[in-house]
């Protein structure tokens, strides 16, 4: 069994932009800028937004964190982003999600200018991905790729089935699984909520995406011998043992799953820090776009 090792993968990722940033600096041109808004303070996001920019300074990257207290105002953000379109010094922006319920997320998504958007949910991003047209991948959905790459996993005319259908990580990926890419060419099968035969139908599975968001979900008897998973679950089980009082759990059942594999994702330390490297990708392809 292959431990598809996401900090492996990322430091490679970020080893080669790194490279890009200081041929960049050395040409005496700006460095990549990343914008994040985080509103409120939910402590994953909190989390997950600490990363980014952390990761960001480790690329050489500029960061700029903006921060919202959870009560604010529908059109106070949509103008803070409307003011970092109009910024030539920001290449990216994102806005964690999830948001207060008082604000469209929708709404929200749609003031990002399409090419700034490093998080790839713009309606036009995706539309775009779905046409195979050069387009920023969904942040996690490009991870898996980029993990699938580092490691060499094979994917043409294999089955891949996709649990989970949001729009952030299933829908997209189940997408580019299918696409003629190098990490394509898959037969793609997408199961939800109302699925029928969920277990037969994993069972027939070469390579299993788990994006559900339910703890420990995939179970061993719903995997076939030698098939490959990923893992892209990251909840938080509160389990009074441990320090920070909660354990990260993914959408796998990691010790009873594993042996069946060829190849697996571990949580936490695989897909999680996957989508920041694609999240850097994102951002270095948007200065090249836009100011290269
Ligand atoms: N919340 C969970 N995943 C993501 C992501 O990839 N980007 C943003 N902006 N928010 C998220």
């Amino acid at each position: 069994m292959l431990l598809l090792d996401g900090k492996i993968a990322a430091a490679s990722v970020k080893e080669d932009l790194k490279k890009l940033t200081a041929t960049i600096a050395a040409s005496g041109k700006p460095a990549p800028h990343l914008a994040a808004i985080l509103i409120g303070n939910n402590g994953a996001s909190e989390t997950y937004v600490a990363s980014k920019v952390k990761s960001c300074e480790e690329c050489g990257f500029k960061s700029t964190l903006i921060r919202f207290e959870e009560t604010v105002d529908e059109a106070e953000l949509l103008a803070a982003i409307q003011t970092l379109n109009n910024n030539q010094d920001i290449d990216g922006i994102l806005v964690q999600l999830p948001l207060p319920k008082h604000i469209k997320e929708q709404k929200v998504i749609e003031a990002i200018d399409p090419s700034k958007d490093v998080d790839g949910f713009h309606p036009s991003s995706i539309g775009k991905l779905v046409q195979g047209l050069p387009t920023f991948i969904p942040a996690t959905p490009y991870g898996i790729l980029l993990m699938l790459e580092h490691f060499n996993i094979q994917t043409k005319g294999k089955h891949a089935v996709v649990i989970g259908r949001s729009n952030i990580v299933g829908r997209p990926m189940s997408i580019l699984l299918s696409s003629n890419i190098a990490q394509g060419n898959c037969t793609v099968t997408i199961c939800h909520s109302h699925t029928h035969n969920l277990k037969e139908i994993c069972l027939q599975a070469d390579i299993i995406v788990a994006a559900l968001g339910k703890p420990e979900f995939v179970l061993p008897e719903m995997v076939k011998e030698g098939a490959v998973v990923i893992d892209v679950g990251i909840t938080r089980v509160t389990d009074p043992t441990a320090a920070k009082g909660f354990r990260i759990k993914g959408d796998v059942h990691f010790s009873s799953v594993a042996p069946k594999c060829s190849a697996i994702t571990p949580v936490p330390g695989g897909v999680g820090l996957m989508t920041i490297a694609g999240l850097l990708k994102n951002t270095m392809q948007a200065y090249q776009n836009n100011r290269g």
